[in-house]
């Protein structure tokens, strides 16, 4: 379990288990991508056997995607699988992390480099979590959400808008609906598509660009979400320079409530360009981006010339330079 759930939640978890379970022992995890490491996921498990764990025991994953990929990477390794529950806590996770199977740890040389496809038995939503949970972790996960209004649901947008628009908050039934859905194209896309051979690839649209930044960053001052919604600018902006004619202020107008700036510590463009031949997706020499064709037509296209791939990223931060919140 997350440490800030448990500081948040702990009465309400123990509630939940014990109707679950005739008996638990639960562990902490400190909050952070740090804790996504070789010695975290040792110590889960020497927790698990020291407890007497058998192939029969779940385990319960109670965090955002940290927590997830963590325990779920464990859980697939443990006694060589044993049944694992999602309980995802924040937006992103909710959406995105605990839905598909990709569990998985950092190393030294890059992020999620070992994990495995291992799938929960069962994922638990509540929304009533997402009442703690900072606002900008929680516009970190809205971009997720954007990513699915862009590859395969237009009126996603005008619903998250809607809401958006009313100041509904995080915890509000109102946003059922819309995480439903989020999951179900998840679902759906993963259930063709377990190990990301084909159409399960389109679900990265925007983050070559945005694990390049990530990265750029070193990984800190940035939250995922917001690296995703910069590279889903920027895709937008390559996939018009590549022939489609897509309109940006579809994206623009949520950055009004997400207030997503370029980092100005970015202003060497060669160099992100350079980060991106290193994608882990890359076959050859070519960057392999998911562009669109249309709102919800993506497609996989590999480009060579990287001077419009450096117009895209110029014009992405002109267009987040100066954002502002309302
Ligand atoms: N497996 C996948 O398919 C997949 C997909 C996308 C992202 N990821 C991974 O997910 C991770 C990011 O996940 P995340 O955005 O959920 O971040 P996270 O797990 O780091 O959580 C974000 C922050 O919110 C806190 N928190 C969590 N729930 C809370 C709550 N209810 N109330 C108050 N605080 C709460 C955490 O302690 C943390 O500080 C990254 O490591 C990324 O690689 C995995």
């Amino acid at each position: 379990m997350d440490e800030n759930v448990h500081k948040h939640h702990s009465k309400r978890i123990d509630q939940l288990l014990a109707t679950l379970f005739k008996s638990y022992e639960f562990i902490i995890i400190a909050e952070g991508e740090q804790s996504k490491s070789t010695s975290q996921l040792l110590r889960i498990i020497d927790f698990l056997l020291e407890n007497g764990i058998k192939r029969v025991n779940p385990i319960v994953v109670i965090g955002g995607g940290v927590v997830g990929d963590l325990a779920g990477f464990a859980a697939s390794i443990a006694l060589r699988g044993v049944p694992f529950i999602q309980l995802p806590t924040t937006l992103l996770s909710m959406v995105d992390s605990s839905v598909g199977g990709k569990t998985g740890i950092n190393l030294t040389t890059g992020k999620n480099l070992i994990g495995s496809f291992y799938q929960p038995e069962a994922v638990i939503i509540d929304l009533s979590y997402l009442a703690s949970l900072p606002k900008r972790e929680w516009a970190s996960g809205l971009g997720e959400i954007i990513k699915y209004a862009a590859i395969s649901d237009q009126n996603l947008f005008d619903e998250v808008l809607d809401l958006l628009e009313k100041s509904v908050s995080p915890d509000d039934l109102r946003w059922i609906p819309i995480i439903n859905k989020c999951v179900q194209i998840k679902a759906d896309i993963v259930q063709e598509d377990e190990l990301e051979s084909g159409i399960r690839s389109f679900l990265n649209f925007g983050h070559t660009f945005a694990h390049a930044i990530e990265r750029a960053l070193n990984y800190s001052g940035i939250l995922h979400g917001e690296a995703v919604f910069l590279g889903m600018i920027a895709a937008t902006h390559l996939s018009n320079l590549s022939g489609s004619s897509l309109d940006i202020n579809r994206l623009m107008t949520f950055n009004k409530y997400l207030n997503i700036k370029w980092p100005h510590e970015i202003v060497d463009l060669d160099h992100l360009i350079q980060l991106m031949k290193f994608d882990k997706k890359n076959t050859d020499d070519a960057i392999t981006f998911i562009l669109l064709d249309q709102w919800a037509k993506p497609i996989k296209k590999n480009i060579l010339n990287t001077d419009i791939v450096k117009q895209a990223l110029l014009m992405t931060m002109t267009d987040t330079k100066d954002e502002c919140l309302q």
